[in-house]
């Protein structure tokens, strides 16, 4: 029996996966508030849909920093693809180019850039940034990515400290390597303590501000920052002159509590007006789902689980399957909901108390 819709793949992803792995891909932070939230808060947000409009020919092609993509959904960021499926983000970043979508590498990928920008050449890459406490790293991997053609730099803001996560608790859960593979070998040829091995991976707790300069300094790549929440931060982003933010609170892995990715998004897009692109992750599982958060003022939208629900049915195959049932998805929604193509999705078609 096909598969129809993006719950079912997450059932056979939790049935055939080792349980610490699909524990650590399920997981969110502490009471799993923000998580949970995530996905409800679109069911309370209901559509007003328009008729009799000619729907005949339908197109979900959109844009993203100007380069076309076949519909408004990409792959988010999320590290060791090869807990899912062996041939890792090889597989990850094929699927997004046969559906030419957007995939924003992890810095924590299991294969390195240069294997994922080898296994998908023409495909639109983004690479999201964790800037590492030993500062050269960091560099290196940004010149790196810049030569190999990735087209953006995303960096992820809302993670100084990782979250609390009970399962991993419970399953005292290792990642297989230490170090990511984007950093293999960094650590060997120096003389490095202990401590700097096993923390080879990590991120560096004193990141602010002051550091977008730097970053800036480094590469002409568009910036985008992952995990904003607030007005507050996206009128910051804008002076320190970012091209994208990536409305997110990591699928609920981070602080919880805090709003659903969807709920947060108006107050974002009220205060950036157009200026740059917004985008949004969290919680995406159906078209209608992207279809809100178009309304609402998204410009894409991004899937963290369901990408590896999909690497976990059959690699890139079952990627692609998630994304062209999205695609449909989204398609019918549109045209159930009046919409011929993206640029006819506005505010009006959702009816939405929190503005
Ligand atoms: C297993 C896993 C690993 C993740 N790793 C990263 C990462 O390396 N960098 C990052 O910016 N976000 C990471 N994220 C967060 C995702 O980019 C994204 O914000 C989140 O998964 C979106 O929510 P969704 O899973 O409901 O679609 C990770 C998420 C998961 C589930």
């Amino acid at each position: 029996m096909p598969l129809v819709c993006l719950s079912e793949f997450e059932a056979y992803a939790k049935k055939h996966l080792p349980k610490a792995s699909w524990d650590f891909i399920a997981a969110g932070a502490d009471e799993c508030c923000t998580r949970d939230d995530n996905l409800m808060a679109y069911k309370r947000i209901h559509l007003r849909p328009r008729v009799l409009r000619d729907m005949s020919v339908m197109d979900t092609k959109t844009t993203v920093l100007g380069t076309e993509i076949s519909f408004p959904v990409g792959i988010a960021p999320s590290g060791f693809h090869k807990l899912a499926w062996p041939d890792g983000e090889r597989s990850t970043a094929r699927a997004a180019e046969a559906m030419n979508v957007c995939y924003i590498a992890s810095t924590y990928s299991s294969c390195s850039v240069e294997e994922i920008a080898a296994a998908a050449p023409a495909g639109l890459r983004w690479f999201q940034l964790y800037i590492h406490r030993k500062r050269t790293l960091s560099e290196q991997l940004v010149r790196r990515v810049e030569a190999l053609g990735f087209q953006a730099l995303v960096l992820t803001v809302d993670v100084p400290y990782t979250g609390k996560r009970r399962d991993d608790l419970r399953n005292n859960f290792q990642l297989p390597t230490y170090t990511s593979k984007n950093f293999e070998g960094a650590f060997e040829d120096e003389d490095h303590t202990n401590d700097e091995r096993l923390h080879a991976g990590s991120v560096d707790y004193s990141v602010s501000w002051k550091d977008i300069g730097w970053l800036r300094s480094l590469t002409r790549l568009p910036l985008i920052l992952k995990g904003i929440l607030t007005k507050e931060d996206a009128e910051l982003a804008m002076k320190h002159g970012v091209q994208g933010i990536v409305v997110s609170n990591h699928g609920g892995r981070q602080l919880d509590s805090v709003p659903a990715s969807i709920d947060a998004l108006p107050e974002i897009t009220a205060t950036v007006q157009d200026k740059v692109e917004v985008y949004l992750d969290g919680g995406i599982r159906t078209g209608n789902d992207v279809l809100k958060a178009l309304a609402l003022g998204a410009k894409c939208v991004f899937i963290g689980r369901p990408a590896l629900w999909g690497l976990a049915y059959k690699g890139e195959e079952g990627l692609q399957e998630v994304l062209k049932i999205l695609k449909d998805e989204f398609c019918l929604s549109m045209a159930l909901a009046g919409c011929r193509n993206v640029s006819e999705i506005g505010r009006h078609l959702v009816q939405y108390s929190k503005l």
